[in-house]
């Protein structure tokens, strides 16, 4: 026999952003029809963590140390372990409270142990709430390569509550931010548009301003993941800013933390590309009014040591280096990055 079985893989994931979710995840939770609770959550948000725990009247609330860290395989062993001693079936709701370390660990956890356990994620960074806790990628980190061992699968459902914000250091806020701007810049103009009127209430941290953000980021992301089910590499659109990003990040070795080296990836790429001055002006222009330094410090100019980093690149196959940018606003393409238009862009 030679058939081609298409498989369907139903799944619906219910998402909620707003002030004061929290009341409400009893009920969220509940619609699960959970076989018990279990709270999984970063020990930054001890408070927040714990006060879900009881109104969810868990059966176990673990707190994960230091998650950056954690995002390892010996982190996904033990909490298999905790899963075990607490009882958990296929049914129990595994519920991840914290940044995006924390739902990509559980939510790979959430989905083999017992082949898939329902989950629910309570995002408590703006890097979480507008990219890593959205679309179904979970992961850790293995060899010292960040990402390396992973599953796709959707939570059941994700909170995001914006009153969680409150105890973010105001900079990561901001930071974090950079990742739906990343996504209105080469996919949505209008979208872009209203971040931009948002921008001096985002940049004060105003929640009505951090919801709408956050929505808009929701919508972008996960219409990028429900068309690449028809159109495979829509995907590509989420990593703009990333390639030139990634490096960055990786050569400043914890100076610069993510979304900061992904906003002065955006704006390298862009002179890399080409991208016409009037576009790239509406990011620098954009980024400011959200407080998010966009200009690569001169100790990490180095065009041949980035270039090495970019070329090794998880998205790098076969020696060519794809960048994803506006070729008007809102509208993306992929462009090769070369050493040559690197350097260009750093110079
Ligand atoms: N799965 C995906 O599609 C995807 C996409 C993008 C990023 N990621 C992953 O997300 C991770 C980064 O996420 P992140 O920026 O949220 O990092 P994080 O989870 O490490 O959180 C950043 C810091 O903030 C602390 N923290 C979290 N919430 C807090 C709060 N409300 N108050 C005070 N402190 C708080 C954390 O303890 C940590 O020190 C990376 O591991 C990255 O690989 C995944
Ligand atoms: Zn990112």
């Amino acid at each position: 026999m030679d058939r081609r079985f298409a498989v369907p893989h139903a799944a619906t994931c219910r998402i909620l952003v707003g002030s004061g979710l929290e009341r409400g995840l009893p009920a969220v939770v509940g619609a699960l029809d959970p076989d018990g609770v279990v709270v999984a959550f970063d020990r930054a948000v001890a408070r927040i963590g714990e006060r879900i725990a009881v109104a969810l009247n868990a059966r176990a609330a673990l707190s994960i140390d230091d998650a950056e860290a954690q995002k390892r395989l010996d982190a996904v062993g033990r909490l298999a372990d905790q899963l075990h001693e607490a009882g958990a079936t296929r049914a129990t709701v595994l519920v991840a409270v914290g940044g995006g370390s924390v739902t990509d660990l559980v939510g790979f956890v959430g989905s083999i142990y017992l082949r898939g356990m329902p989950t629910v994620f309570c995002p408590t960074t703006t890097l979480a709430m507008c990219d890593a806790a959205i679309g179904g990628k979970n992961g850790v980190d293995h060899n010292g390569l960040k990402n390396r061992l992973g599953t796709i699968r959707q939570p059941d459902a994700i909170v995001c509550d914006i009153d969680w914000l409150r105890t973010l250091p105001p900079d990561l806020v901001r930071e974090g931010l950079v990742e739906v701007v990343k996504k209105a810049f080469v996919l949505d103009a209008s979208a872009f548009a209203e971040l931009e009127g948002l921008a001096p209430a985002l940049a004060a941290l105003d929640p009505a301003a951090l919801t709408r953000a956050v929505d808009i980021a929701v919508e972008l992301k996960m219409g990028v993941v429900l068309a690449d089910e028809r159109e495979a590499g829509r995907r590509r659109a989420l990593n703009a800013g990333h390639t030139i990003g990634h490096a960055i990040e990786s050569l400043a070795a914890g100076a610069i933390r993510h979304g900061r080296a992904v906003a002065i990836g955006l704006v390298a790429e862009c002179r890399a590309a080409d991208v016409p001055a009037a576009i790239v002006d509406r990011l620098l222009r954009l980024l400011t009014a959200l407080g998010v330094a966009s200009d690569l410090p001169r100790a990490f100019a180095d065009a041949a040591a980035l270039w090495e980093l970019a070329r090794r690149d998880k998205k790098a196959v076969r020696g060519s280096v794809p960048m994803f940018v506006p070729r008007a606003l809102g509208e993306g393409v992929v462009v090769e990055l070369t050493p040559e238009s690197l350097a260009q862009a750093l110079a």
